[in-house]
């Protein structure tokens, strides 16, 4: 999506961390990006989340950026179309993957990941989605709604540890009887390159 829309200006009390929230766009790649470096380091890349992320696009309408007023990236989170398992009827049950959640290193406290939170969950909301699961810590999210309540039969594609992986509810209910695998629903990223499985050359 190309639009550009401003969602949300922060001002904090000592004016400085200005910040407005807004979709991303592919501009925004490089410098989200590199600030995911700085954060996360490389063990971002072997997470069991990137597996659902993975050669995928997020969910439509569903990555932001908080920049400053000044046009620097300051923070980034993006929301991903997933399964998660099936219901007790063993219908499928969608919903959403959040993250990476993250904030440049030296502006954290200043609201800004709350901010990048609280715009998502309710666009998340706004757009019709059930349900928000993620792997993080328990005592950040626990603010936004998330808890382990109604992951405790599904199952990451890699290893989680069980306390860290939540989830929020935004129809009630969505995630009764939920168990299984989570699998990655997102459209297919045309960065991907299809190969030819194998090459075989006649003498
Ligand atoms: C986690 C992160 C996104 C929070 O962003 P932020 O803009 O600093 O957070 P906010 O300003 O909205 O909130 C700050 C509050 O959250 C708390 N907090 C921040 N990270 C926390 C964590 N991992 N666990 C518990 N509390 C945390 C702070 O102590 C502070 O508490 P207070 O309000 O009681 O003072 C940011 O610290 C970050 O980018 N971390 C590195 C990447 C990362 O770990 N991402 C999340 C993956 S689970």
């Amino acid at each position: 999506m190309n639009a550009v829309e401003y969602i949300e200006q922060n001002l904090h009390p000592d004016g400085l961390q200005a910040f407005t929230i807004r979709n991303e766009t592919a501009q925004d790649e490089q410098a989200r990006e590199a600030l995911l470096d700085r954060a996360m380091g490389e063990g971002r890349r072997r997470k069991s989340s990137e597996k659902l992320r993975r050669g995928r696009l997020p969910a439509q309408g569903l990555a932001f950026v908080a920049r400053s007023n000044d046009g620097a990236l300051l923070g980034t989170v993006r929301l991903w179309d997933i399964q998660a398992g099936h219901d007790a009827s063993g219908k499928s049950v969608r919903a959403l993957l959040l993250g990476p959640l993250a904030v440049e290193p030296t502006l954290k406290g200043h609201g800004i990941g709350a901010a990048l939170m609280r715009h998502a969950t309710a666009e998340a909301a706004r757009l019709g989605h059930g349900a928000i699961l993620l792997v993080g810590d328990p005592e950040y999210y626990a603010r936004f709604g998330f808890d382990g309540t109604k992951t405790a039969g599904l199952a990451m594609p890699g290893p989680v540890e069980r306390h860290r992986f939540l989830a929020l509810e935004l129809k009630a209910g969505h995630l009764d009887g939920a168990h299984g695998l989570l699998t990655p629903k997102g459209k297919r990223s045309s960065a991907i390159r299809i190969l030819p499985v194998a090459m075989r050359f006649s003498r």
